[in-house]
């Protein structure tokens, strides 16, 4: 019973709120402010890349469908997440929020879990990002050996991991491993770069709606599900398929809670910031999918990058280049984004004793979390280097949808819980309805990626457990009451520049 007790020790949110308002980070952002960086931060390699292959092999022109069951998941979880992030309202993720409520075994697990959303996350936006590349340069007229292009193995659900002929993706490590360097010197000064990054890729979307739109042949929309053939699914099972590999599309959404220390009013521009960011790349994953189907067959599109190859039949030259180009640039923002977070939960987890205390020092000169950095950058280096962005972007999923699957059941569990915690903003229809669809549905989408997916991810967890149980329950600051050793100044303190530019 002790046990139990001590496992679902909760830190005080009312502790964590003053220590929030402590921090001096100015609340300035809107709810429009909110919606424009949860777009830049969703936007990234599924579209550009993975609607692609999940047309071309699961889904058809019914990857539309795939889109809105997806989104759909998403706006339960959005809801959840909402009402979480309003009362709890401090700077962090999920992994603040359910420590301050429902104990840390389940905020431990949802911390490392979320190396599964931002490490192998990055990595699969990294292998996107040197498909573009090698399209980029191609139009420019320097072809690029295959070799050093693409992963040593490529994966299948009909034959699992076969050898491609390559050696590694070196585009992808390079571009993990020089991100991982401008965020160990410090990130301040690219924090307008990362503004215009985001702006090139929303433009270059747009571009691409307006100038493909005349070129759509509604005969690439029929059949509109097609049937299994070439011993693929296809069908209703292909779309749920489908589902889960666009859903890395929206990931992104939730990092907006991120944000909630920021905001003006919490109660109010955390629901628009979350929903309205959801909403926005709900309509434009739609309207991107339906033009990509419909100016060339699905069949087609299995390519390291479809948008481009698609409008190559359509004779724009100009247009392929400058998706090549916003691709390169938008991507690296969602790369940058993913690998600054990631070290941030390492620190804020090494400043509780859950990791040892090296990754919550701060460096002292560049006035960055230096090792946990490099320790992200080199994992995410390594992983998109060797696997294919199928791989990475289903585990990417899974993990992604197993931290939802945690904070929907959060926030059914808090309900009864701590009843007299003030929430601003609750889930409509009572504690029950949205969340627990929002759980059974992300729980759903995890079992469609298959075995191979789910024996990963449970593999990871059972992996997390054991590193919970040897080092972080033994040195925890909640349970032993002893600050970890060297850590006296708060990482979250110490990075407040960054937050505000990040
Ligand atoms: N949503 C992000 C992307 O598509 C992870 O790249």
């Amino acid at each position: 019973m002790d046990f139990l007790r001590s496992i679902m020790l909760v830190k005080s949110v009312e502790n964590l709120k003053s220590q929030a308002e402590a921090s001096g980070l100015r609340r300035a952002l809107t709810g429009t402010d909110v919606v424009l960086i949860g777009t830049g931060e969703i936007i990234g390699a599924g579209i550009f890349v993975i609607t692609g292959t999940a047309a071309a092999n699961h889904a058809g022109p019914a990857i539309i469908l795939s889109f809105i069951i997806s989104g759909i998941i998403c706006a339960f979880a959005g809801l959840c997440y909402a009402e979480m992030s309003a009362a709890v309202p401090v700077s962090g993720s999920a992994y603040t929020f359910t420590y301050a409520t429902v104990g840390e075994l389940v905020a431990w697990m949802i911390g490392w879990d979320l190396m599964l959303e931002y490490l192998v996350g990055a990595a699969a936006v990294a292998v996107g990002w040197s498909g573009y590349l090698v399209k980029f340069l191609k139009e420019c007229g320097v072809k690029s050996d295959k070799h050093w292009v693409e992963a040593p193995w490529d994966f299948t659900d009909e034959e699992g991991f076969k050898s491609t002929g390559s050696y590694i993706n070196l585009p992808a490590v390079a571009i993990a491993l020089g991100v991982t360097v401008v965020l160990c010197l410090g990130i301040r000064q690219s924090a307008v770069v990362n503004h215009i990054a985001v702006g090139i890729k929303v433009t270059v979307i747009l571009i691409f709606l307006f100038a493909t739109f005349s070129y759509i042949n509604p005969d690439n929309w029929k059949p509109f599900i097609p049937e299994p053939h070439n011993g693929k699914d296809y069908g209703f099972k292909g779309v749920l398929r489908a589902s889960t590999m666009v859903f890395f599309a929206y990931i992104g959404f939730d990092a907006v809670s991120t944000c909630a220390q920021e905001v003006k009013n919490p109660a109010r521009d955390m629901p628009i910031g979350i929903l309205g960011s959801l909403g926005v790349c709900t309509v434009l994953y739609i309207l991107v999918s339906m033009n990509l189907t419909g100016i060339a067959p699905y069949e087609t599109l299995n390519s390291a990058s479809p948008l481009a190859d698609a409008v190559a039949n359509l004779g724009m030259a100009w247009l392929r280049i400058l998706i090549a180009l916003g691709a390169v640039a938008g991507l690296s923002s969602v790369i940058l984004v993913s690998l600054l977070a990631q070290p941030r939960i390492f620190s804020a987890m090494a400043q509780d004793g859950l990791l040892p205390p090296s990754f919550g020092k701060i460096h002292p000169r560049f006035k960055t979390p230096v090792l946990p950095t490099l320790v992200s950058g080199i994992i995410c280096a390594v992983c998109s280097g060797l696997l294919p962005i199928n791989v990475l972007g289903d585990l990417t999923s899974a993990g992604t949808l197993f931290a939802f699957f945690l904070v929907c059941l959060s926030v059914t569990v808090l309900r009864f819980t701590r009843p007299d915690l003030e929430r601003p903003f609750r889930v409509p229809l009572g504690p029950f309805v949205i969340p627990i669809l929002g759980a059974a549905t992300s729980m759903g989408l995890i079992v469609t990626t298959g075995w191979p997916t789910v024996l990963r991810l449970l593999i990871w967890m059972a992996l997390g457990l054991v590193v919970y149980f040897a080092y972080g329950m033994r040195h925890s600051v909640l349970r032993t009451g002893k600050k970890p050793e060297g850590l006296e100044r708060s990482p979250v303190e110490e990075e407040k520049p960054v937050l505000e530019s990040a």
